[in-house]
């Protein structure tokens, strides 16, 4: 089944996290997951919305300053992991492999998120080598191919090169890939369609927009 996830990284507060999820709820027809910001998480009980979280300790809990781990998702029933974005990595995140591991031994859906910048010549080994962090056989998860670039820049990969990438990074062992970087209403239906799915950022933060989006796509792929 392909996946459209929602990325909403440090925007909205508690509050305004709320109404958007009220309204993202109400215009749904199909599932998708969002991640919210850690301090706007909120237990999962919605029905068309899957909340997953952007970062979490390799630990149950304990003296972590500015982190949280397994015990606050525990309690929210949250049970889906964003890993390796690369506004993640650009910070200094050196725990991906420690994380990815403690995540998978408690069952976690990850979204293992991986990509170059426009000066990587070689394209392939780049994202083998980040492609090492994870375990590509662990059933539950998905990769999430988003070419640096074009992240927020507005000016997603073609469809060509997504395709060509999708198929690479299946050779390599990935079983489910999603595409992210600049998604939208205007692309996204044809990324979609060669991809497992869309991690979405900036284009997610209208609720409507982008609920109106997912139903598109459901529809379709039916
Ligand atoms: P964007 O972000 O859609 O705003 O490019 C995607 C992401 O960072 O996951």
């Amino acid at each position: 089944m392909k996946l459209i996830a929602a990325n909403l990284k440090a925007n909205l507060t508690p509050d305004s996290t709320n109404t958007y999820l009220k309204t993202l709820e109400s215009t749904l027809k199909t599932k998708v997951l969002v991640f919210p910001n850690i301090a706007s998480l909120k237990a999962n009980t919605f029905i068309n919305i899957e909340l997953g979280t952007q970062d979490a300790y390799p630990v149950k809990n304990g003296a972590f300053t500015g982190t949280i781990g397994s015990e606050v998702l525990t309690s929210l029933s949250i049970k889906t992991l964003l890993l390796g974005h690369s506004e993640m990595r650009a910070r200094g995140d050196s725990l991906i492999k420690e994380k990815f591991s403690f995540y998978k031994d408690l069952g976690y859906k990850i979204i293992f998120c991986i990509g170059e910048d426009s000066n990587i010549l070689d394209k392939k080994g780049f994202l083998g080598t980040q492609l090492k962090d994870c375990d590509l056989d662990y059933e539950n998860l998905v990769i999430a191919y988003e070419p640096i670039w074009a992240i927020g820049s507005g000016k997603s990969a073609t469809l060509e090169d997504i395709n060509s990438t999708y198929k690479m990074l299946k050779t390599l062992g990935a079983k489910k890939i999603l595409y992210g970087g600049s998604v939208n209403e205007t692309n996204g239906k044809d990324i979609y369609s060669i991809t497992d799915g869309l991690l979405i950022g900036g284009f997610s933060l209208d609720p409507l927009k982008f609920a109106s989006l997912a139903n598109e796509l459901d529809s379709i792929s039916l």
